[in-house]
């Protein structure tokens, strides 16, 4: 048998020939072309992820998981070893904390990197995969996932396929998933969203499934001062501005709003309702009057968000 040759010297001589990569020219300028193109249109994306408020730890992961799949997708242009890209995600977070919103920018980002081919989301629940008669669910499962191909499958509340136990049929939909998942293994990316105690606790049940979904995403509750930027950032994006006053009162507000349980407070959902009737309110106070300015159209003031 020949003796191992040391590292170090391997690879100073240059005999990993895998790395060599001069005969690749033609396949360097392919990746160029490609390059340039999605570079803007990842960098569209970027920037409509970067203008959601707070979430560092969810934009950070994303930018791991886009910079992998980018990286392999080179690595395989220059035929070099690499590494499988599997995708299947778990996105745990309270609600109104943007998992859906995320969803929808992340099957975008995954198109660009070439993962995906369409790049939609499909969103679903346990009422869209689940029939009522035997037989029916594997087929009504299969459909969505039909839909989802090329895209990605967002299931809201996912253990709820669990809840009714060994007899229920959502056990045939997670059976129906999991076996498409083998099958389909590229052209698909599932997320399975929801809260986290009750993820953690479906996961625990189905160890099958945990080894399949690599990533978890965790989205944390909004602080006060990320919650006030997200009121004001929604009001902007309608043309409203908020007086100081409103400002202070707004902040109260947000306060207030948390003091119930923390379990079902709605984070940037709730926001977005207050919002809501901030704008309603601001349109009852001006309806009788004549001659409205620009001004008054857009300004909101602490009357708009007096409480009933
Ligand atoms: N970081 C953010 N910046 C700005 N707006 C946000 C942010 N997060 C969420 N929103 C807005 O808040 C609303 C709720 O977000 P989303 O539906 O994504 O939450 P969710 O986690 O899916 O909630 P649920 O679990 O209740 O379905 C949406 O209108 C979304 O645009
Ligand atoms: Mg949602």
């Amino acid at each position: 048998m020949r003796p191992k040759p040391e590292l170090t010297s391997v690879v100073q001589q240059g005999q990993i020939s895998r790395l060599q990569t001069s005969d690749s020219g033609e396949s360097l300028a392919l990746l160029k072309g490609f390059e340039l193109q999605q570079r803007e249109r990842l960098q569209k994306l970027q920037a409509e992820l970067d203008s959601l408020i707070g979430l560092h730890s969810v934009k950070g992961v994303l930018g791991e998981i886009q910079a992998f799949a980018l990286i392999q997708k080179y690595r395989a242009a220059l035929q070099l070893a690499c590494e499988p890209v599997v995708l299947h995600t778990v996105f745990t977070g309270n609600p109104g904390t943007g998992k859906t919103t995320v969803a929808r920018l992340f099957s975008q980002m995954l198109k660009e990197v070439g993962i995906l081919n369409k790049g939609h989301t499909v969103e679903v629940e346990r009422a869209d995969l689940v029939a009522q008669y035997i037989g029916q669910t594997a087929q009504k499962t299969r459909e969505v996932l039909k839909q989802a191909l090329g895209g990605l499958l967002f299931i809201d509340e996912a253990y709820s396929l669990a809840r009714g136990g060994e007899r229920d049929f959502g056990k045939e939909a997670i059976d129906t998933l999991v076996k498409a998942m083998e099958d389909q293994r590229e052209n698909l990316v599932v997320v399975l969203a929801g809260y986290p105690a009750p993820m953690e606790e479906f996961l625990e049940a189905n160890p099958g499934l945990r080894s399949r979904f690599p990533v978890t995403v965790t989205f944390p509750d909004y602080s006060d001062l990320e919650l006030f930027k997200i009121a004001q950032s929604m009001l902007e994006r309608r043309e409203y501005t908020l007086t100081t006053s409103a400002q202070l009162e707004l902040v109260r507000q947000i306060r207030r709003l948390r003091q119930g349980d923390p379990e079902s407070f709605g984070n940037a959902r709730a926001v977005r309702n207050m919002v809501e009737q901030i704008i309603r309110r601001q349109a009852v106070r001006l309806v009788q009057k004549h001659g409205l300015t620009k001004e008054e159209l857009t300004l909101i003031t602490p009357y708009d968000l007096r409480s009933t």
